[in-house]
């Protein structure tokens, strides 16, 4: 058996090195080895794995990234999400940061369950071989049978040493990957999981007043979240205020599982908000449903206090680019308390 072919990465300027297998990403193969490459989405999205290539070769997944502009292609600079070293590399970046806790590992795993939870939305419940290393909030990089396609998608439960991963995925009209999970995934279907990835998880050390702003398929972080700060043995001196949103009361969805959690905090505080006025109607004032967007129903229930807690937020772009505006500049909320991974 031949071994797999690797590459050598040096950090110009660092001294770092790690070695990249073939077909992997330069960021994934960084934070396999522990080295702390700056990144976000891990799909070429948001920019904020740029560097530039200094000598050797790389394969660009996606040359069409939204994560670069015009001037980053005109000078040269690319994408470590996007790029698959093809020779030994020297790299410039940015400040590194320390190693995460959890580096992530590729691995298979095999649909166990599929949970129902409203008309468009549903947990997905697999199983791998392996520990399943994460923390509250992350999230992994889902590959669907037949390879061609891969999402991210935030775990919905805590790390465990069963290598059960769940996530809550909301179907995307249209979309190949929740068309393929939906409708043609079965309990016993191999998929591949790479992963814990992502910033936006829990903080253990601060505050214990936080808020949790969930639109979509950001549910399963949000759960992930407070069932992390529920775990906590210090959940008794926690405050938790969860913020569902949705386009209409049928899109939202309160695990039984964050009620329960809440039982061991010491306040949960769980608002929804529906932001279709003519689909919300009178029947939205009667659940006691918030009518507008996410982030304006974070600055009505929080006014007068917003810069007394720590914010964690997953869900669409338009959502949480609104919140962050809405927080940090609107209410003078210091960015450092606003944790989110931008999905473009
Ligand atoms: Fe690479 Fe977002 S573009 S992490």
């Amino acid at each position: 058996m031949t071994a797999p072919t690797e590459h050598l990465v040096s950090v110009d300027g660092t001294g770092v090195r790690f070695a990249c297998a073939e077909g992997d990403t330069l960021l994934r193969a960084a934070l396999r080895a522990g080295v702390g490459l700056g990144y976000e989405c891990n799909s070429g999205g948001c920019g904020s794995c740029r560097y530039d290539l200094l000598e050797g070769e790389v394969h660009d997944r996606r040359p069409d990234a939204p994560g670069l502009s015009a001037r980053d292609r005109r000078r040269g600079r690319r994408l470590a999400c996007q790029s698959e070293p093809l020779s030994d590399c020297t790299v410039r970046v940015g400040a590194l940061t320390g190693p995460a806790r959890h580096r992530p590992l590729r691995q298979t795993a095999v649909l166990r369950s599929v949970t129902p939870l409203t008309h468009d939305m549903r947990e997905f419940a697999f199983v791998a071989r392996t520990h399943a290393g994460f923390r509250p909030g992350q999230y992994a990089m889902v590959t669907l049978p037949g390879g061609q396609v891969e999402r991210a998608y935030s775990m919905s439960n805590l790390g465990n040493c069963h290598g059960e991963w769940r996530f809550v995925v909301k179907r995307v009209p249209g979309g190949r990957s929740t068309s393929v999970l939906f409708d043609a995934l079965a309990p016993g279907a191999e998929v591949v999981l790479d992963g814990p990835f992502g910033h936006a998880h829990l903080r253990e050390e601060g505050a214990r007043d936080i808020v949790c702003a969930a639109g979509g398929s950001g549910l399963g972080a949000m759960v992930s979240t407070v069932l992390g700060a529920a775990a906590r043995p210090d959940a008794g001196e926690w405050t938790v205020h969860l913020f569902c949103g949705g386009r209409t009361g049928e899109d939202l969805h309160v695990p039984e599982q964050v009620v329960r959690a809440g039982r061991r905090l010491g306040a949960l505080h769980v608002h929804t908000a529906v932001s279709d006025e003519d689909a919300a109607g009178g029947d939205a004032l009667r659940a006691g449903h918030f009518r507008g967007f996410l982030h304006e129903a974070v600055l009505d229930r929080l006014a007068g206090r917003l810069t007394d807690f720590t914010y964690y937020a997953a869900g669409p772009p338009a959502m949480t680019d609104a919140l962050a505006r809405a927080l940090v500049i609107g209410a003078g909320v210091d960015a450092d308390r606003l944790h989110y991974d931008r999905f473009c």
